[in-house]
């Protein structure tokens, strides 16, 4: 419209910052203006003294600095279901966490109710990463100060491993050689390595002790048994001193007996079947009750006979290894109840 344009130059002109009087008015915007910047470095000071002190803050670099009498455990696999009970076991006996997760599997709810139960600065903080990016690895490493890792993170069924072998190698033998590569070289020497009695196979002779030879029958067990032989090659180079304790699980089952952490597997990981998992469906009433497989054992009723384990004393035994892990030297300890169950 030609009005417009008129009628808005006619009002600039009148507008006094135009005017010779400019002065005067450019000097009653001034304190205006430093106030604003006062206020604005006020809020900003605020910002970063609120920030600080909340539990999932990590700027403050506690995490990155060694605290003397403070022990800084990296958990991969936090997340999860025994990494998630092996952070609050650490976290109760004042050990300061780091997990780091993909979330692929595990729970962030399980890391909530950590980081609830743990707000104080310095104690928890949880680092979404994934173990297959070696640079974000490195960098892990690089920002954080550890003292030792627990390395739990893995993709964790047999049946699936026979269905995607190549994930699996991966996922958990290499893996494990980036998490090693990492430690090497940001100089952390403590590493316990969470096994499985899958690197066994299926021996002949009864009970399964540790010098029990390794012949592992399917990918899952031939990846963590080809992670523990790199393992302990590199702990016999000159390069090394490391402290390693590998664990090799039987049945992990059970929960927090508080009842505030638990296994909860994705949906469509609970057709793989650990009967950890169907238990806690049966007892939920998710299933409509328990179904135990195998007809053919040597058993009384034909079912198969195992070793379970309950988490807490898992928990309970990484936390014992972590304190008996000695520089240069390698523990290997099955971890089970050794009665059949
Ligand atoms: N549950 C058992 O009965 C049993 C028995 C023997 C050994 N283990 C071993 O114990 C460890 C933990 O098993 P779980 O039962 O707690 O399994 P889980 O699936 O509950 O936990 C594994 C965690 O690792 C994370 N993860 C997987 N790949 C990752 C990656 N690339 N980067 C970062 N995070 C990743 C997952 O998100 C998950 O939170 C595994 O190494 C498993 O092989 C378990």
């Amino acid at each position: 419209m030609p009005t417009t344009p008129r009628s808005r130059s006619q009002a600039r002109t009148t507008r006094p910052w135009i005017l010779p009087g400019m002065d005067f008015a450019d000097s009653r915007r001034k304190p205006n203006f430093t106030g604003k910047i006062a206020v604005a470095a006020a809020l900003t000071v605020m910002c970063i003294i609120v920030l600080k002190q909340s539990p999932g803050f990590s700027g403050t670099n506690v995490f990155s600095r060694h605290e003397v009498g403070v022990t800084h455990v990296l958990v991969t696999g936090g997340a999860g279901y025994i990494g998630s009970h092996a952070t609050l076991r650490l976290l109760k006996d004042n050990y300061r966490v780091t997990i780091v997760d993909n979330l692929s599997r595990g729970n962030m709810g399980a890391v909530r109710v950590l980081q609830r139960l743990f707000p104080q600065p310095g104690r928890l903080q949880f680092i979404y990463d994934d173990l297959g990016d070696a640079k974000a690895v490195n960098k892990l490493f690089s920002e954080n100060a550890f003292d030792a890792v627990m390395h739990f993170a893995a993709v964790a069924y047999v049946g699936e491993s026979t269905m995607e072998p190549l994930r699996y190698y991966h996922n958990i033998t290499s893996n494990t050689l980036t998490v090693l590569e990492a430690m090497a070289a940001h100089n952390v020497n403590t590493l316990i390595y969470s096994s499985t009695c899958a690197t066994y196979g299926e021996p002949d002779t009864m009970p399964i002790v540790e010098t029990t030879p390794q012949n592992p029958i399917n990918p899952y067990g031939k990846a963590k048994k080809m992670a523990e032989d790199i393992i302990l090659d590199f702990t016999k180079s000159k390069k090394s001193n490391m402290a390693v304790m590998i664990l090799r699980y039987f049945n992990v089952i059970g929960s927090d007996p508080e009842g505030r952490l638990g296994e909860a597997p994705r949906p469509e990981l609970r057709e793989h079947g650990r009967i950890s998992g169907a238990c806690f469906d049966a007892a939920l009433g998710i299933i409509s009750g328990l179904k135990i497989r195998g007809t053919d054992y040597p058993t009384t009723d034909g079912t198969c006979i195992r070793d379970y384990i309950d988490v807490t004393d898992l928990v309970d035994a990484h936390v014992k290894a972590l304190d008996k892990a000695e520089p240069g030297k390698v523990g290997i300890y099955n971890v089970g109840t050794g009665q059949d169950q």
